[in-house]
């Protein structure tokens, strides 16, 4: 028996990872459906919108949901309340120490993992009594560790020092990728950019077909002492390099960066003045796909990939 499938009730150890802007219910109630994990990405919600989307989402699927919360934006405490009101059972928590919240949710009978970027940070989200952590690589869209270390090499790391359920994510988003995680100590994965660029994501057209059209090398991690992020390198990119270089005041950042650029790109699809967060891993992802399919093939390169293991030689 997995021990991802069997600690959240699914069929696949298959996650989607919270993504602001594109994964609201639609995306995430498409993904349980399929047989794995979907989560809602609270990150970019209003209490009230998020809300509304877990209660649409208990109707778009009778399958196992649950909430991403990265701890960096504000109503933390609003939003947990919601959660905890709305019934809803699993929560990624990202971005923030998971002592602040992992007890409290746990008392509510909430199943909790933390995202984590190192080993040190896996060990201090098992001491603060977490269910699984999310280990993930540099080359991750959106919030990246500081440490830069990579799916590869990060995973059988983690591995080495926990006890409780890995998920590894970063890099991933095809079934050898899945298989390759698994081989490496990982007993789950949870793939974010794949699931971006996918029919079900409320990401904007525009943004879906610029995923697909970027290649290697058209990603870049920027404010990398401040709050790495991987970005794809368009103008509003260049302008936060460029003041980032002069050393500006946290308030001249903010106000360049701002919640309101994520929505203005990913949302609106306004690809020139947004901010535009994709993984690596885009330069692999060619068609945007409905979810079952996305699953279908995924799972069906695993499948033939595990069995031709046996034949590898040198
Ligand atoms: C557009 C986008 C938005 C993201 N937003 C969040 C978020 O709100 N919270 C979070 O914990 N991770 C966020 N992530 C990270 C994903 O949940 C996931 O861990 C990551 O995408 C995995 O790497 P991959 O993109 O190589 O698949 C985001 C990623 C992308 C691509």
């Amino acid at each position: 028996m997995n021990k991802i499938t069997q600690l959240f009730g699914i069929k696949y150890p298959i996650i989607q990872g919270g993504m602001i802007w594109n994964s609201g219910y639609k995306l995430a109630s498409a993904v349980s459906n399929a047989g794995g994990l979907g989560l809602i990405g609270a990150g970019s919600m209003y209490p009230d919108v998020l809300r509304e989307h877990i209660q649409k989402c208990k109707k778009a699927t009778n399958k196992p949901f649950g909430v991403n919360v990265p701890m960096l934006y504000p109503n933390i405490e609003e939003i947990i309340q919601i959660i905890i009101d709305e019934g809803v059972k699993i929560v990624f928590t990202s971005a923030g120490n998971p002592k602040t919240w992992t007890s409290h949710l746990k008392s509510h009978g909430i199943t909790v993992v933390h995202v984590v970027s190192s080993s040190k940070f896996a060990l201090k989200a098992q001491e603060a009594g977490v269910d699984a952590v999310v280990a993930e690589g540099f080359e991750a869209g959106g919030h990246n560790g500081r440490e830069e270390t990579t799916t590869f090499t990060l995973i059988p790391m983690v591995k080495e020092q926990i006890s409780i359920p890995l998920i590894a994510a970063g890099g991933i988003a095809t079934g050898k990728g899945m298989l390759a995680a698994m081989i490496l100590g990982a007993d789950g994965v949870q793939m974010g950019s794949r699931f971006a660029a996918s029919v079900e994501s409320s990401a904007h057209e525009n943004f879906k077909k610029t995923i697909i059209e970027t290649r290697e090398g058209d990603t870049l991690v920027t404010l990398k002492e401040l709050a790495p992020v991987r970005l794809i390198k368009n103008k509003f990119f260049n302008d936060l390099q460029e003041l980032y270089a002069k050393c500006p005041s946290t308030e001249a950042l903010k106000e360049l960066l701002g919640r309101a650029r994520a929505k203005k790109g990913m949302f609106e699809g306004d690809l020139i003045e947004g901010e535009l967060e994709i993984g690596q891993i885009a330069g692999l992802i060619h068609e945007i796909k409905p979810v079952d399919e996305i699953f279908e093939i995924v799972l069906k390169e695993f499948e033939e990939t595990k069995n031709k293991i046996s034949s590898f030689s040198f």
